[in-house]
C-alpha cells in the first residue's frame, strides 16, 4: 500500500489533488494538441482528418454532434464556432436521447462524436446508429485506440495526456481547441474566410496557452470567493452566446464534485422565470466578459443585483463597469470573442475544485459517479 501511495504521490506531481494538477496542465495541453497542426507563420492548419474527407464536410446538409456531459458542453461551443465561423449547420445531440429518438439521419450527414475516453455507451451507440443509416462519423476522443476513436470513419486526437480527476477540465479545453482549429480549416476552405481573418485566428490560437496560465493565476482570489460561498444551497451560473455553454459547464463542475445544486442558464433567460429565485441567499456566477453581448449581460447583472442576488463575475482584464456592481470580480484576458471559453472556464473549474475541498468532499472520485460511464 505504500508503495502504491508514493506512486500516487509522484503521478500527482506536488499538487493534491488529480484534479488540480489537470487543471494546471491546461496550457501545456493546448499546446500539445495544437502542435503539429497549427502552423500559424504558415498560415496553415493541417489535419489529415480532416484532408482525406474535406469533400464530406464541405457538401455535408449539416454537422451533429453526439456526446455527453462535459464533451457535450464542448459540442454547444462547437456549435457556435462552427456556424458563426464556418458558416456550416450544426445541432448538438445528446446522445442518449439521440440514439432513442429515431432521428432523420442521411448520407449527407456528418456526425462529430466527442468523448474523451472514448468508452461512453450512449455516445458509442448513436455512433453506430449514425453509420448504419449512412452518416460520415468523425470522432474527438482523448484515448488512443478507444472503442469509439476505432468504430469512427476518421478522428482527431485531443493531447491532454490521462485524464484521472472523474471531473472533466483539460479534455474540455483541448476538445474546444480541436473543434476550434476544425472550424478555422473548414472556414478557410470555403472561402468565408479572408486571409487576414484567417491569420488573425492562428495568431491568436497561440498565444492562448499563455492566456491560461495568466487566468490560473487568478487562483488564490478564487479561493478566497470560494471560502465565502462553500456553504450556498444552491447556485446559478449565468452566460450568453460563446459562453451560455461555459455557464453550463461551470454548474456541472460544481454539482459533480461539491453536491452543491447548480444550475447554468442563458443569461437573458432569468426574466422567463428563473429571476424568481434570486434572493440574497443565491449566489450568481456571471460570465460578463466584453466580447459578446456585454451591454446584455449588464443589464442581466443589475437586474440580479436589484433582487439582493450574490453576483460573482467573470470579467475581461481592466473591467470597471461591471467591478461597480459585482461583489466579485475574476479577470481573465482579452482574446477573440470565439476563442473566450478556454480562458473564462479555468475560473469555474478552480472555484468548484477550491469549494469541493472546503467542503471535505472525495474531489477526484466524486460519489456516485465513474471516470467513464461504459453501461447504459
Ligand atoms: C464531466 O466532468 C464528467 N466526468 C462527465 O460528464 C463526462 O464528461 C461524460 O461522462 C462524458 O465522458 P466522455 O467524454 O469520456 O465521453
Amino acid at each position: 500500500l505504500e508503495l502504491q501511495m508514493n506512486l500516487e504521490e509522484i503521478e500527482k506531481g506536488g499538487y493534491d489533488h488529480f484534479m488540480l494538477k489537470e487543471i494546471y496542465e491546461q496550457p501545456r495541453a493546448i499546446k500539445d494538441t495544437y502542435r503539429g497542426r497549427l502552423l500559424a507563420d504558415q498560415g496553415l492548419i493541417r489535419m489529415a482528418g480532416i484532408d482525406l474527407n474535406m469533400e464530406k464536410f464541405l457538401n455535408a446538409n449539416r454537422i451533429i454532434i453526439v456526446a455527453c456531459g462535459t464533451s457535450w458542453h464542448a459540442g454547444l461551443v462547437a456549435e457556435y464556432i462552427f456556424e458563426d465561423l464556418a458558416r456550416i449547420p450544426v445541432e448538438v445531440e445528446y446522445a442518449s436521447e439521440f440514439r432513442y429518438r429515431n432521428p432523420v439521419i442521411t448520407d449527407k450527414d456528418v456526425l462529430i462524436a466527442i468523448s474523451q475516453s472514448g468508452e461512453t455507451a450512449d455516445t458509442l451507440a448513436a455512433i453506430k446508429l449514425a453509420k448504419d443509416r449512412g452518416a460520415f462519423v468523425f470522432g474527438v476522443c482523448n484515448v488512443v485506440g478507444s472503442s469509439i476513436a476505432r468504430e469512427t470513419d476518421a478522428g482527431a486526437y485531443t493531447h491532454a495526456g490521462p485524464e484521472i480527476g472523474v471531473a472533466s477540465t483539460k479534455a474540455f479545453t483541448t476538445q474546444i481547441t480541436v473543434l476550434t482549429l476544425m472550424a478555422l480549416k473548414l472556414a478557410k476552405a470555403k472561402g468565408v474566410f479572408s486571409e487576414t481573418k484567417y491569420r488573425e485566428y492562428l495568431t491568436e490560437l497561440e498565444n492562448i496557452p499563455s492566456k491560461v496560465e495568466k487566468s490560473l493565476e487568478s487562483n488564490t482570489l478564487i479561493e478566497i470567493i470560494a471560502d465565502v460561498y462553500k456553504d450556498s444551497t444552491n447556485c446559478l451560473y449565468l452566460g450568453r452566446g460563446y459562453n451560455f455553454p461555459v455557464a453550463l459547464e461551470g454548474a456541472l463542475k460544481l454539482k459533480e464534485i461539491s453536491y452543491i445544486h447548480a444550475e447554468g442558464y442563458p443569461a437573458a433567460e432569468m426574466k422567463h422565470g428563473p429571476i424568481a429565485l434570486i434572493d440574497e441567499h443565491m449566489p450568481v456566477f456571471v460570465i460578463a466578459t466584453k466580447k459578446g453581448h456585454y451591454e446584455k449581460v449588464v443589464s442581466n447583472i443589475q437586474e440580479i443585483k436589484s433582487r439582493k442576488g450574490k453576483i460573482i463575475a467573470i470579467v475581461t482584464e481592466g473591467d470597471e463597469q461591471v467591478k461597480e456592481l459585482a461583489d466579485h470580480v475574476i479577470e481573465v484576458p482579452e482574446t477573440l470573442e470565439s476563442l473566450t471559453p478556454l480562458l473564462t472556464t479555468i475560473p469555474l473549474q478552480l472555484l468548484s475544485y477550491h469549494i469541493a475541498v472546503m467542503r471535505g468532499c472525495n474531489v477526484d472520485q466524486p460519489r456516485n459517479l465513474a471516470k467513464s460511464v461504459t453501461v447504459e
